[in-house]
């Protein structure tokens, strides 16, 4: 595997590079060439870069410690295809709803291998993990536990718990994607989850095997998690520790975040000074597996140059809510001339009906026009899994490139898929 080009960001995807005409290549792929073949805006993934950061994640921890697994947490890019990917490298799962359960068994996960979390999970949502086999439902709250406890009885089976804590940990990351927090919407207080301990150890049909912990995603500090052991670990001894996902990515050249060794080594050095060597240490990370694998390819539509530069794309807050949501920052660049000098500063602005549309500010590009393909990394996290069909715009098709082979894994949405769930009879009815 090559490394990227040292004149291309570091934000790229592994093996992304310049080729020989100056175009931007991924996973060997032109870039230009792909934009033409399949239509923009597109999810743009580099297979053997998401297969690269999960070996990386195992060798690390393999190295550390003995009993381990490391989860995908699916919900940063819940695409058969990188279930599938993910699956394959040996990985197991946390899901946050039925339909990742759904897509997760479909994408090839052994059920016994997947982590069901959620802070409302529904009865259907329990019946369904139940009915799939599910190894571990990561209880949320007092009236979760209760309604598990309850389906259980009822089917007569006997199910591996772990219990949500809450560690009164903030990270410093946005407000939005921060969850250790004492006043947080997700799991049990460091007092409840005592009483909930206890609580469980009286129930007949819930085996709570240990805890588990989140206590926020795009962290570049690794003291919070230090922080966040020291907490569960007074909370008594139990064979299992998940302590969640969490580790930050760069997503512009100036961001250094720790590297995944960095973060193993910081964590299971928490686990062995507060909890020994001997318990099973679950990793659950999703945006540091797959957010640096994928670019997004865009149409340049239209450039407009008033007080500033506007540089309108065919796509927008429909496949990347992020910067609208969390005020998060992206690099921008030409597929065609990638390493040319930027001639402005330019906001980049999806096509989408509302002023908040920008992608990205203040951009450096080199002479933007029309047709141009322009390209904004690091969009494998959170991109798909949130994208909407706001002002009726189709959803990307997701590509995987690998030595030179591009192929689709999700195709476009059409305008027939913006009306199929329409009812035919309440449809005809409104004529
Ligand atoms: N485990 C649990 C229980 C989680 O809630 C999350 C993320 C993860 C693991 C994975 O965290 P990661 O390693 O990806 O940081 N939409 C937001 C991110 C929300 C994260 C929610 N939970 C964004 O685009 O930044």
């Amino acid at each position: 595997m090559t490394t990227p080009d040292s004149t291309l960001s570091h934000v790229f995807p592994l093996g992304s590079c310049v080729d020989e005409r100056g175009r931007l290549e991924i996973g060997g792929c032109d870039a230009v060439e792909l934009a033409r073949e399949f239509g923009t805006p597109a999810f743009i993934v580099a297979e053997d870069d998401v297969r690269w950061r999960a070996r990386t994640f195992v060798e690390e921890l393999g190295l550390r410690h003995p009993d381990f697994d490391v989860l995908f947490a699916s919900k940063a890019f819940p695409c058969t295809a990188i279930y599938r990917v993910l699956a394959e490298e040996g990985l197991a799962c946390d899901v946050a709803s039925g339909g990742e359960l759904a897509l997760a068994l479909r994408g090839g996960f052994d059920p016994a291998r997947i982590y069901f979390h959620g802070n409302a999970k529904s009865v259907s949502e329990l019946h369904e993990a139940l009915d799939a086999g599910v190894g571990h439902i990561v209880l949320d709250s007092v009236h979760e536990s209760d309604r598990l406890e309850r389906i259980a009885a009822e089917l007569g089976r006997r199910q591996n718990v772990l219990l949500r804590v809450t560690p009164d940990v903030a990270g410093d990351t946005h407000e939005a994607i921060s969850t250790g927090q004492a006043d947080s919407k997700f799991g049990f207080s460091v007092s409840e989850a005592r009483a909930a301990i206890d609580r469980l150890a009286g129930v007949p049909h819930l085996d709570l095997v240990g805890l588990h912990f989140h206590i926020g995603s795009q962290l570049f500090e690794l003291e919070p998690f230090r922080a966040a052991v020291r907490t569960v670990a007074a909370l008594g001894d139990f064979p299992v520790y998940n302590i969640g996902g969490g580790l930050g990515v760069a997503y512009t050249a100036a961001e250094q975040p720790p590297a995944i060794s960095d973060y193993v080594e910081a964590v299971v050095g928490a686990m062995h000074d507060e909890l020994g060597r001997d318990k099973r240490l679950l990793l659950e990370p999703g945006r540091a597996l797959v957010a640096n694998s994928t670019v997004t390819l865009y149409t340049v539509e239209t450039v407009k140059r008033n007080v500033s530069t506007w540089v309108a794309v065919d796509g927008g807050m429909s496949d990347n809510l992020r910067p609208m949501l969390y005020g998060s920052r992206y690099e921008a660049l030409i597929a065609d001339r990638p390493l040319a000098a930027a001639t402005e500063r330019c906001n980049i602005a999806g096509k989408h009906c509302e002023s908040g549309d920008v992608i990205v500010r203040d951009a450096p590009l080199p002479d933007p026009v029309p047709g141009d393909v322009l390209v904004t990394p690091v969009t494998g996290a959170y991109g798909y899994s949130m994208a909407n069909n706001y002002n009726g715009v189709p959803r990307p098709p997701v590509i995987f490139c690998r030595d030179g082979n591009a192929r689709v894994v999700v195709r476009r949405e059409t305008y027939a898929d913006l009306s199929r769930r329409d009812v035919d009879d309440l449809v005809a009815g409104a004529r």
